[in-house]
Formats: structure tokens, C-alpha cells, sequence
């Protein structure tokens, strides 16, 4: 395929669907895959009523050396689709999750956050033989250690009352009642996720317009988000039944009127107060005579000079141009680039710095 079928829920095995799909054309993606629960008995409540988990056709591999070599080949198309401004979602639970975050570290992802979404209604553990499993993990990637990516961290102190947006998120219960996609009074999806957990998810990593993908999409929870929020979607799933209903509950969607004061939340960043380097200098974030390493590399350094430029060897300049210099001349945004140690001993981006002295600014008046 030479263009994204935007708007569909494609119907198949998304191995065989992900590799037509054009390289680089996918803002983010959402991945909500198999879980390789591996229920061997059936589960009964107290009351002697069944348990109804996943325990479907979907979620069924022989070993865990096939549900690895599954999740490498739809993780390595992932990467491959993403733009390198991409990121990529998926969650899970402890049965699959540190599969996949392996997997996606050996491809090449490189790890944003683990956000742990918790369950304040989650189902008990009825033979009292573990702990309530009420937690789920999301792991949060970029496409590698130097791209760039979204992070609309204003719009989700917003959605925080005013303060950081924490990795615990804590304030939706799963899907029961009112939300759950019912059909004839049946719950049509044992998996299906809230949609207000596709909401911060969108919301915090995408913009208006961006296209997302969700090689897994169920009964289509990521459509309806993306739709409500003005982004652009796919989908794919394999089941056919399913692929019907999430397309008939997407379509079933009227967003509100595009609008862009209102729907894009990069304004606020936007306007963000200007930082010159030279203020982390000033502010005392940084010392002159402290090294900077470019990329990470701590074998590539230069001293921070008093008149906060650099020097790099014989080479006296900015933190962009120096930067420049040393990427063959491609435009380098040295905010990002350039690393400084902290007092773990670990290196972040000055960025990282930038972000703190606005942070403060932010309360001055
Ligand atoms: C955990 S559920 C996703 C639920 C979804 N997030 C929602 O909110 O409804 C995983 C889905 O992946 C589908 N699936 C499993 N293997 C697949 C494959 N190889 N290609 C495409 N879809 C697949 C299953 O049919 C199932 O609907």
C-alpha cells in the first residue's frame, strides 16, 4: 500500500497487514496485544458463577518462545511504520509485559515511561492463593534513543489540577456498565479498555491531524478517542466480528466541530517562556568548566564556557551550531542533544534543565 487507508479497521492478521503499510507514516501507535494469559482451568467465583476473562482463541500460543517470536515480528513493523518523530504504546499485564519490554529495548525502542494504570474496581482473587492483580502496565517508547517525540506536558497538568502529571494514573475504573459496547445486551469485547485511558494516552503524545495506529484494535477504543480528539486512525484486527463492531461503533462517532484554538494543546508550550542558554548558566543549573556530552557520549565532551558557549578542542560556539558542526552539518537542536551528568551520576538532556527553569518561571508573575 502506497497510502494509509486512514479511517478503517482493517480486517486480518496484523503481521501480514503492518508489512504493507508504508515506512515512516504512523505519528503513534497504541498496542494492546495478545496477553498470553495461559488459563488453564476455569475460574468460578465464590457463588460457584464462571469467571469470564480472556480466555479466547486470540490470546492462544503453544510456548512462550512463539508468543516471543509473534512479538517481535509485529514490534519490529511497528518500528519500521513510525515516523522518526514516532512513539508507540502498549500495555499489558504482568504475563506478557516484560516479554515485550525486552523485546522492544533488542529492537531498538527506547523507553519513555512505564505508566502503571490502576484499577480502583479490580476482579479479587477468588481463591485467596495471590494478590489482586489490579494494575496494568503501559510502556511508553520513542523510536530511538535520539528521536524526538510528543509530549504535551502542559495539557497534562491540565488534566492534573495544575500540577505534573505523575506515571501512576489512578482515576478511571476499568470498563463496566454504561461504557462497556454492549450488543443485544452482550458484552462484546472481554478486553476491551476505557476510554479514558486511550484519552491521556492520545492526548499526552499526539496532535491534531497525526495519524494513529492500533495493530490491535478490539472493539475499536482507539478509533473512538482518536475520532473525539481530531486525530486520523487505523486499525486492524484479525477477528472478523470484531473488526465489524469496532468499525460500526467508530463510525457511530460525531466529534465535536474541528476547531484549532480548541483542539491543539501546543499552544500554551508555544508561548512557553524563552530560556537562553546562558540563564541555566546564570541560575546556577549549570557551572562554567562543567563538561557537556554530545548524544550521550561521554566520549564526545566540551567545556561550558563562562559566556555560555562551548569549547570543543580548538572550536569555540554555540550549543546549536557546535552541535551542528558534529552532526555533518544537519540542523541540531542542542537542547536535546546536548547532556549534561547529574548528581546520580546519570546523563539527561539540557533540556531537561529547560524544562525546571520554566517550571519556575511559570509562578513568576
Ligand atoms: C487485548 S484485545 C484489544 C482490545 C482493545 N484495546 C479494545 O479496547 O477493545 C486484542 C485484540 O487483538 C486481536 N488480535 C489477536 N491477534 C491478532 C493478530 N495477529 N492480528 C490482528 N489482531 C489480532 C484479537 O482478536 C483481540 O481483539
Amino acid at each position: 500500500m502506497d497510502e494509509l487507508p486512514l479511517g478503517r479497521v482493517l480486517h486480518g492478521n496484523c503481521l501480514e497487514i503492518l508489512a504493507s503499510l508504508p515506512e515512516r507514516s504512523v505519528d503513534l501507535i497504541f498496542a494492546d496485544p495478545p496477553y498470553n494469559l495461559q488459563l488453564q482451568d476455569k475460574l468460578f467465583r465464590p457463588n460457584m458463577t464462571e469467571v469470564i476473562g480472556v480466555d479466547e482463541h486470540w490470546d492462544q500460543f503453544s510456548s512462550f518462545a512463539e508468543y516471543d517470536a509473534f512479538s517481535r515480528d509485529w514490534l519490529g513493523e511497528c518500528r519500521r511504520i513510525l515516523k522518526d518523530t514516532g512513539a508507540i504504546w502498549v500495555i499489558g499485564s504482568y504475563h506478557n509485559i516484560f516479554r515485550l519490554g525486552t523485546i522492544m529495548q533488542d529492537l531498538g525502542f527506547w523507553m519513555l515511561n512505564d505508566v502503571v494504570w490502576v484499577k480502583t474496581n479490580p476482579t479479587p482473587n477468588f481463591r485467596g492463593t495471590r494478590f489482586a492483580n489490579a494494575h496494568e502496565t503501559l510502556i511508553w517508547a520513542k523510536k530511538d534513543e535520539n528521536s524526538r517525540y510528543t509530549f504535551n506536558y502542559h495539557a497534562m497538568k491540565g488534566l492534573n489540577e495544575e500540577k505534573q502529571m505523575r506515571s501512576d494514573w489512578w482515576l478511571f475504573p476499568h470498563v463496566t456498565g454504561a461504557e462497556r459496547f454492549l450488543m443485544a445486551g452482550q458484552k462484546v469485547h472481554s478486553a476491551q479498555k476505557p476510554e479514558a485511558l486511550l484519552y491521556r494516552v492520545l492526548l499526552a503524545s499526539s496532535h491534531p491531524g497525526d495519524v494513529v495506529l492500533d495493530p490491535f484494535i478490539g472493539s475499536g477504543t482507539t478509533g473512538v478517542v482518536a475520532k473525539r480528539l481530531h486525530r486520523q486512525w487505523v486499525g486492524i484486527e484479525r477477528d472478523a466480528e470484531y473488526a465489524r463492531i469496532a468499525q460500526a461503533r467508530i463510525d457511530a462517532v460525531s466529534p465535536e466541530p474541528y476547531d484549532e484554538v480548541c483542539f491543539d494543546v501546543r499552544g500554551k508550550r508555544r508561548k512557553a517562556p524563552r530560556v537562553p542558554f546562558s540563564m541555566l548558566l546564570e541560575a546556577g543549573l549549570l557551572q562554567p568548566g562543567q563538561p557537556l556530552y554530545f548524544r550521550k557520549n561521554r566520549e564526545l565532551k566540551a567545556i561550558i564556557k563562562p559566556n555560555a558557549r562551548l569549547q570543543y578542542g580548538e572550536i569555540e560556539d554555540t550549543i546549536h551550531l557546535l552541535g551542528r558542526r558534529l552532526s555533518n552539518s544537519n540542523p541540531c537542536n542542542g537542547w536535546d542533544h546536548w547532556y549534561y551528568q547529574g548528581e546520580d551520576g546519570d546523563l539527561a538532556p539540557l533540556d531537561t534543565l529547560r524544562q525546571k527553569l520554566r517550571e519556575e518561571m511559570d509562578g513568576w508573575e
